[in-house]
């Protein structure tokens, strides 16, 4: 068992991250940022006009109607179109039961029970937000759909999955709306929800992967439904960012889902963390349950608690005192996907043998993933000595002896006796960069196919301008690639602008054909990972990521990776 680790220097990521999402709106950004004027919803006829290549008998339906329908397997789709171009259909995909795996819907509905369908979904229940902005109801995904697209087109889809630790977020986030994306990709873009904390990770009947399999659930629901959007349900791209990402490689180790999706896209994923084991799984849902106030078997005690009792009170608790219980849990993403070896069957790291794999997989990091957590803990330069003691707290004696005497870490050698900046690097390459590369050797190495990538632009995302080094020039924290690549960055400067075209033209290319390199296009070559140099490209500045410490050599043999210590 290892004795270190618990007040760590990450340690204030999740506080700080679950602080940034939640002064986030839960309201999408208007779409576009073009100050484009539409046509009211009732211009019917001059919507009917614009979309004159497709879907024109179904989406412009009975004289009068202000709305749009598709008819689908499921029964008839109901949407609205208020950005041009692009159709919009909030729709719930899945009900679930508390603490029980949830089943597709076998009719097609609008977010729990609305008529509303303009309106947007109700959350999962998560802490830090009123209680009436979340329902338990709450498996729905936005689908955009592109007018452009009709049942011959056979369009991919992207499916986003967003992060939040977890334990926040939703398909409303800031910077969420699908409309650009879809767009420019010719796609359609499915945002989905899924349980989130406790009630999607640690059940007091020990169920596991709740909102994992929530995302499977959404998966089986596009494969239905697309056809009738003109989408080809054999070309399902899956994409995410942070703990969303981290979703994405759970989905790459549950063999049952590997038919419902063609290619993967991971932002940021933390991969030092691995997945939970079985066993550190029940130690964590037993220390819930003894929170809870019902015995694990008693269901109407169970049923009898309200949403935001679980969320606020035994969830929030289970949040910040689980890495006291298993440190493995981390104090990041403590609720999380479990390697339970039926569902997941791998652990998709070094500490089990690698499944063959064929998908092809994008994996992207921004440059600065520790900025917001390393300088929002320690806001005053950091001397020596200090750097020293959070190494050491932070990684234990042998990582920390290792470390300090690299090349990349070592000390000694800090400017102005300011630590952060190195400090802000061994995070980003230990939770986030290295671990990636390890990744997609590993994925290169076992069949599969992985371009690597790395911000060198991003647009500031809301809440990470608190900390005042996420807003310097050239820096680009955790989240500040989302509006990127969703076309959502509010009045993007020239660089960011030419970097949402290229990310879009280069996410269209790969939803279609897998390789993100677009035809007859004059971006840079962007080269497949090999399986010792991954060949990170740059986006928003020329060649290639150096490669500092994250080394076939370094992270994960020299020092190990957090899987590799706590045996996960
Ligand atoms: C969600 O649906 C439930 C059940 O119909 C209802 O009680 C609740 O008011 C709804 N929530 C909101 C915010 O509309
Ligand atoms: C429907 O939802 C939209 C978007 O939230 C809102 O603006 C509108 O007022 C709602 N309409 C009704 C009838 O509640
Ligand atoms: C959950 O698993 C634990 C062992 O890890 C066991 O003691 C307990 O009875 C189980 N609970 C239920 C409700 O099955
Ligand atoms: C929201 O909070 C209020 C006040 O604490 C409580 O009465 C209500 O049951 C809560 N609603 C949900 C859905 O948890
Ligand atoms: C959990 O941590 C958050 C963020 O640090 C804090 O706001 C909250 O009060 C803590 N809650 C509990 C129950 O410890
Ligand atoms: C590292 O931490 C351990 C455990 O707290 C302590 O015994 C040791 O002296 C520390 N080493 C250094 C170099 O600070």
């Amino acid at each position: 068992m290892v004795a270190f680790s618990i007040i760590s220097a990450f340690s204030m990521l999740s506080s700080l991250l679950l602080a940034s999402l939640s002064h986030a709106s839960p309201v999408p950004r208007p779409f576009l940022n073009s100050g484009l004027s539409l046509p009211s919803l009732d211009s019917k006829s001059w919507f009917c006009r614009l979309v004159h290549t497709t879907l024109a008998e179904n989406l412009c339906l009975q004289e009068g109607s202000t709305a749009l329908s598709v008819n689908t397997p499921l029964g008839v789709a109901q949407g609205t179109a208020d950005v041009s171009g692009v159709n919009r259909f909030a729709v719930k995909y899945a009900s679930a039961e508390r603490w029980s795996p949830s089943s597709m819907v076998t009719a097609w509905a609008l977010p729990n029970g609305s008529t509303n369908v303009s309106a947007l979904p109700l959350m999962c229940p998560q802490p830090y937000v009123d209680n009436s902005t979340f329902t338990e109801d709450c498996l729905s995904m936005i689908l955009y759909v592109p007018t452009t697209s009709d049942e011959d087109s056979d369009v991919p889809t992207l499916m986003w999955i967003h992060g939040g630790s977890f334990m926040v977020g939703s398909a409303t986030n800031p910077g969420l709306d699908g409309s650009a994306l879809a767009l420019a990709t010719n796609s359609i873009v499915a945002v989905i929800q899924y349980r989130l904390g406790a009630l999607g990770f640690v059940a007091p009947n020990n169920q596991t992967n709740l909102g994992l399999k929530d995302a499977v659930n959404a998966l089986e629901f596009l494969t239905a439904v697309l056809p009738s959007f003109g989408g080809d349900p054999r070309k399902i791209t899956v994409a995410g960012q942070s703990s969303g990402a981290n979703m994405i490689r759970a989905l790459l180790a549950v063999p049952s889902a590997q038919s419902l999706f063609q290619s993967a896209i991971l932002q940021s994923d933390p991969m030092d963390y691995g997945f939970l084991s079985s066993s550190d799984q029940a130690q964590l849902e037993e220390y819930f349950v003894s929170n809870l106030g019902c015995a694990a078997t008693d269901s109407a005690c169970l049923n009898a608690l309200t949403a935001d009792t679980i969320v606020n009170g035994a969830g929030l608790w289970q949040f910040n005192s689980s890495v006291y219980v298993v440190p493995a849990a981390t104090q990041s993403e403590p609720m999380r996907v479990v390697n339970d070896g039926t569902f997941i069957t791998s652990t998709l790291d070094s500490t089990s043998p690698f499944p063959r794999v064929s998908k092809p997989i994008l994996l992207s990091n921004v440059v600065d993933e520790g900025g917001y957590t390393i300088y929002g803990s320690f806001p005053d330069p950091m001397p020596e000595a200090e750097y020293v003691a959070i190494i050491n707290g932070s990684f234990g004696e042998i990582r920390y002896e290792t470390l300090v005497s690299s090349q990349s870490y070592a000390v000694g050698t800090a400017q102005d006796d300011d630590y952060r900046p190195q400090l802000q690097v061994l995070a980003t390459d230990s939770v986030w960069r290295c671990a990636t590369w390890t990744f997609a050797r590993n994925w290169v190495s076992n069949g599969g196919t992985a371009y690597v990538g790395v911000y060198t632009v991003g647009a500031s995302y809301p809440g990470n301008a608190a900390v005042s080094f996420c807003t310097e020039p050239g820096v680009v924290c955790h989240q500040d690639d989302i509006e990127i690549v969703f076309g959502t960055a509010p009045n993007p400067t020239s660089a960011q602008s030419a970097l949402i075209t290229e990310m879009q033209a280069r996410y269209k290319s790969f939803l279609y054909s897998g390789n993100p390199n677009p035809d007859e296009s004059s971006y840079a070559n962007w080269q497949a990972a090999g399986n010792s140099d991954v060949n990170a490209i740059l986006f928003g500045s020329n060649g290639n990521a150096p490669i500092g410490a994250c080394t076939p050599s370094f992270w994960g043999q020299s020092v190990a990776y957090d899987y590799q210590v706590f045996d996960i």
